[in-house]
């Protein structure tokens, strides 16, 4: 059996035809998608429109992120309108007002785990950050009995995404894997990638994949789109985080409701 699993799009639609053009050739028999398919980047409908396809017409499987979240508080009738918070947060007012409704209903209906059953014995886990919490996640140095309160530890593979910082550990029996970023890699690479499982006779191995893309286009993409200037101040930071593959938002929002 070979699995794929997909994180962290962010609007990307280059770096997502990339990763899908290589899944496809790849042919594997699952695809998992961990979330955060949307926001933090400039073509979230087209990314949102091309998963939503493979999750109809071949049946991969997809979970809600931290970004989702955030896109429908945009939704709710004391989401805020003007003011300065709002001129902070513009970025995910954007990417909610370019949303049609019946994407804000697809994405409302994304569930937020998935457990599934392997051949054999096994059972694979999937969140998009951790068993902490939608915004908790697994980092490459996290320490041995930190990581063991954060997965299920009676799954075969546990899945997670969030950090956008590949990992595989082997922890007391369970695969961890954390697929990176396909749309924003924060661990100093600038290519996109997503993770590779095969199943061995018992045994899973995990991969990780990393690809060159159009990155010319992609940045093209956040002033063609016009989510620069019209996602407001963080947008530049986001084409920041793309261009360096290393978090910006993250310190400037710190003391915000919304950590992004
Ligand atoms: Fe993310």
């Amino acid at each position: 059996m070979k699995i794929a699993a997909l994180a962290d799009i962010h609007g990307n639609y280059q770096a997502l035809i990339t990763v899908l053009d290589h899944v496809e050739r790849w042919n594997p028999d699952l695809v998992i998608v961990l979330g955060d398919i949307i926001n933090r980047g400039p073509r979230s409908n087209e990314c949102l429109d091309l998963i939503q396809d493979l999750a109809k017409n071949k049946s991969w499987q997809v979970i809600k992120g931290n970004h989702e979240e955030y896109v429908l508080e945009f939704d709710e009738p004391d989401a805020p309108k003007s003011g300065p918070r709002f001129e902070t947060l513009k970025i995910i007012y954007w990417t909610y007002k370019n949303l049609p409704a019946d994407d804000i209903q697809v994405v409302k209906n994304l569930p937020c785990e998935l457990d599934i059953q392997l051949p054999g014995n096994g059972r694979l886990k999937a969140v998009h950050a951790s068993l902490g919490g939608i915004r908790v996640g697994i980092y490459p140095d996290h320490d041995y009995s930190g990581l063991l309160k954060l997965i299920d530890q009676k799954a075969t593979i546990f899945l997670a995404g969030h950090t956008h910082q590949p990992l595989i550990r082997d922890v007391n029996g369970t695969l961890v894997v954390n697929a990176g970023s396909i749309g924003l890699p924060f661990d100093g690479d600038i290519r996109t990638g997503y993770a590779q499982l095969t199943q061995r006779e018992d045994d899973w191995k995990a991969e990780i994949i990393r690809l060159d893309y159009d990155r010319a286009a992609a940045q093209d993409d956040f002033y063609a789109s016009g989510f620069i200037p019209d996602g407001g101040p963080l947008a530049e930071l986001v084409l920041a985080e793309l261009n360096l593959a290393w978090p910006q938002l993250s310190s400037c929002l710190r003391n915000m409701k919304h950590p992004i």
